[in-house]
């Protein structure tokens, strides 16, 4: 089975070993976490706006290796990335941009301590990420998320998993400056085996589903154009979204979020957005939410031609109305849709570059891969990643 990745999987036992190399003492006090990547199925850009989404944490992973010291320095590593990091528990924790992946971090401790978390000593770690930076399948909330876990389990603070991935969305809305959503923290924390996750991201009520796909796998298309939602229009989309429900708030619909509208109620009320861009934007929210409910319905009854249409009918909203496709997305996305044995294709996580997911029978996979990669590279000029996914548990401890 072709799988086209290009770097090197780390295992958790080559980290113990490389983090025995760096730091040197005790290899049993050394704690082994893991971290998933995840997907989401459907439900794109909706999670800050009140919306229904449905991602699923896959076997891709970051691992955590966590030792705690005798003094109160705090160490990170990473075996992928340059750079040594050195803090002290007791100090205050700001965004500093030299620190780099290092922020992350330091907002998941700055936000334990604001908590009230005291820690009596510091810690060291070395991590190692199979999942690939900034491409779409939620690195940095992987990072967040596993780092929280470890720190908290390995200090004993008395944080569940919903509180781990509340902690991993304000350390990013207030060290990295992106007001992301819920979604991807919240199943990477809470995420299981075999089942995708149903959030309602208005209650944060949730309910596992069986990711129950028969003859077909997802398979995640890696564009390789690579970026940061700090750089991209992620705020900006947000921003639109708060200016469509002023205005429908404005004209007296009395909802506190855009997904609380259903597409019946969006006919009588649209007029009152009459900015063509807000528009559009407001319908993709309501209409990707409605596709949410269909697609856990479908899934439910073992209908997985359906779920491909709601698929495609959602990249092609996000690419006409949300308008955060761009060429390389498009071109993998509509490209899969028309391979024999793919039943759908979008984008998925934010877009503007990252990944998209297709659903595709398991005999038909690597003639999929293929037909889907030379169209790629004869479009784009470069190579696009691909891998078959399964689900996987959400944060862990090893040993
Ligand atoms: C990013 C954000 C999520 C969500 C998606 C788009 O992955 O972190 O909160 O908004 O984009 O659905």
């Amino acid at each position: 089975m072709s799988n086209n990745l290009t770097q090197k999987e780390y295992t958790p036992e080559e980290l113990k070993a490389a983090f025995i190399k760096l730091y040197g003492g005790d290899e049993s006090a050394v704690r082994l976490y893991s971290s998933p990547a995840r997907i989401n199925i459907i439900g794109e850009h909706i999670d800050y706006n009140g919306g229904k989404v449905f991602p699923a944490s896959i076997n891709r992973y970051l691992y955590i290796a966590i030792r705690k010291r005798s003094d109160t320095k705090i160490l990170y590593n990473d075996i992928r990335f340059p750079g040594s990091y050195e803090f002290d528990v007791n100090q205050t924790f700001v965004y500093d941009k030299a620190n780099d992946y290092a922020n992350y971090l330091n907002g998941i401790l700055q936000q334990l301590k604001e908590r009230g978390c005291a820690f009596d000593c510091g810690f060291e770690i070395l991590m190692a990420s199979n999942i690939p930076a900034g491409g779409g399948i939620s690195s940095s909330s992987a990072l967040e998320c596993g780092f929280a876990y470890a720190v908290i389990d390995t200090f004993g603070f008395k944080l569940d998993r919903v509180e781990i991935a509340k902690l991993g969305q304000m350390s990013e809305h207030n060290f990295m400056n992106v007001k992301c959503g819920i979604m991807d923290q919240f199943i990477i924390a809470t995420g299981k085996k075999n089942y995708a996750g149903l959030l309602d991201c208005n209650t944060l009520e949730y309910e596992y589903v069986p990711l129950e796909l028969g003859d077909y796998r997802f398979v995640v298309m890696n564009t390789n154009k690579v970026r940061k939602l700090a750089d991209s229009k992620y705020n900006e989309r947000r921003g639109q979204c708060e200016e469509a429900l002023a205005l429908l708030q404005k004209g007296g619909v009395k909802i506190a979020a855009l997904c609380e509208l259903s597409p019946a109620d969006w006919n009588n009320y649209s007029s009152l957005v009459s900015d063509p861009i807000l528009n559009k934007r407001a319908r993709h929210c309501i209409a990707e939410n409605q596709r949410v409910i269909d697609a856990a319905s479908v899934l439910k009854a073992g209908d997985l031609s359906k779920l491909g249409q709601l698929l495609n009918a959602s990249h092609k909203s996000l690419k006409e109305d949300y308008e955060v496709t761009g060429i390389e997305l498009d071109t993998l996305a509509e490209t899969a849709q028309k391979q024999e044995g793919c039943l759908g294709a979008r984008m998925t996580g934010a877009g503007f570059g990252g990944c998209a997911i297709a659903l595709v029978h398991k005999d038909k996979l690597d003639a999929f891969i293929e037909n889907v990669q030379t169209a790629y590279e004869a479009a784009i000029g470069y190579k696009a990643g691909f891998f078959v996914c399964e689900t996987g548990d959400g944060v862990a401890k090893l040993n």
